[in-house]
């Protein structure tokens, strides 16, 4: 297949949706930033790279971290890690605090924002301070990756804690159903940094082969995660990856992915390759408006769902 043309049709595509939808300026640092940029990445099992667009140009990853953070759960407390969040869809907002509260302080599952700072939580616990778990964090996304030059943008960070009321509540709710070890504000603070980190799709796309390979990656041959929880891994990715809006992707798209409001999007196509796209108008729900689409026409044109 010439995957090379492919991505030049899509972008033709896609071009008259650049612009459109509204980029997230609840997080005020990342409100200036220009939607009508677009770019997308393949990585296959060689590590070929097929690119369009803008594909070295960092963005802030935001909840694609928190498919980072899953795994490195998954890997250290197994499926012990279910008994502090679930793995169901929530059909909410990412930021919803209603179920939390009804369901006792046990968010639905690890990629809405209470189940991704119960996430970090937990890690905080197993590294010993929220200092270790962030370089236990970026060290694992610039080993997936394959790249040592991945950092976070501290004013992002500083930006989203400002003004993180809402996390800081989701956190509070835990805690106060006992289901957070650590202190509220070390915890968001800690959750914020990961969301922070910038990366390329160049990078992103890379990063995600250990999940289309049963936890292996093909290029440097390291075991990440053992087959059944980057099984796991992927079936959140399709039933939450985009929150309220996973139905239309899973529909739309047919494939494992997650989301990020600062306009990223990782799929994967599993056994063949990885992707990811970025443009940073978002749909209502939070998730790439142009980026869903664009993913939505390669598996059209391809074939390429899990379907
Ligand atoms: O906590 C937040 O609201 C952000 N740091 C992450 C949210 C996000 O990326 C939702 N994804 N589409």
């Amino acid at each position: 297949m010439d995957y090379q043309k492919i991505l030049e049709d899509i972008e033709l595509e896609i071009k008259p949706m650049l612009g459109d939808g509204k980029v997230a300026d609840y997080i005020p640092v990342l409100s200036s930033i220009d939607p009508n940029q677009f770019a997308m990445s393949i990585t296959l099992f060689d590590g070929t790279q097929y690119n369009i667009g803008a594909s070295q140009k960092l963005f802030s990853i935001q909840s694609i971290s928190k498919v980072f953070t899953y795994t490195l759960a998954l890997k250290f407390y197994a499926d012990k890690f279910y008994g502090r969040v679930g793995h169901e869809p929530s059909g909410d907002p990412f930021n919803s605090l209603v179920q939390l509260e009804y369901e006792n302080g046990v968010p639905r599952n690890p990629f809405i924002n209470a189940g991704a700072i119960n996430v970090t939580d937990a890690l905080i616990s197993y590294y010993h301070s929220s200092e270790s778990t962030y370089k236990e964090i970026i060290e694992f996304i610039r080993s997936i990756a394959d790249e040592k030059e991945i950092y976070m943008d501290k004013a992002v960070a500083l930006s989203e804690m400002e003004h993180g009321y809402r996390n800081i509540s989701l956190a509070s709710l835990m805690k106060s159903f006992d289901n957070l070890d650590n202190s509220v504000l070390d915890v968001v603070q800690t959750y914020f940094n990961h969301c922070s980190i910038e990366m390329n799709t160049q990078m992103l796309s890379r990063s995600m082969l250990y999940l289309a390979n049963h936890g292996f990656d093909p290029v440097t041959n390291k075991a990440y995660i053992s087959p059944s929880q980057a099984k796991r891994i992927n079936a959140v990715m399709l039933t939450c990856g985009h929150y309220d809006a996973s139905g239309d992707f899973a529909y739309n798209v047919g494939l494992p992915g997650k989301s990020g409001v600062g306009g990223g999007i990782v799929a994967i196509v599993p056994a063949k390759m990885a992707l990811s796209v970025w443009s940073p108008g978002l749909n209502a729900q939070g998730n790439s408006l142009a980026g869903t689409k664009a993913l939505e026409l390669f598996t059209t044109k391809t074939g390429l769902s899990i379907f």
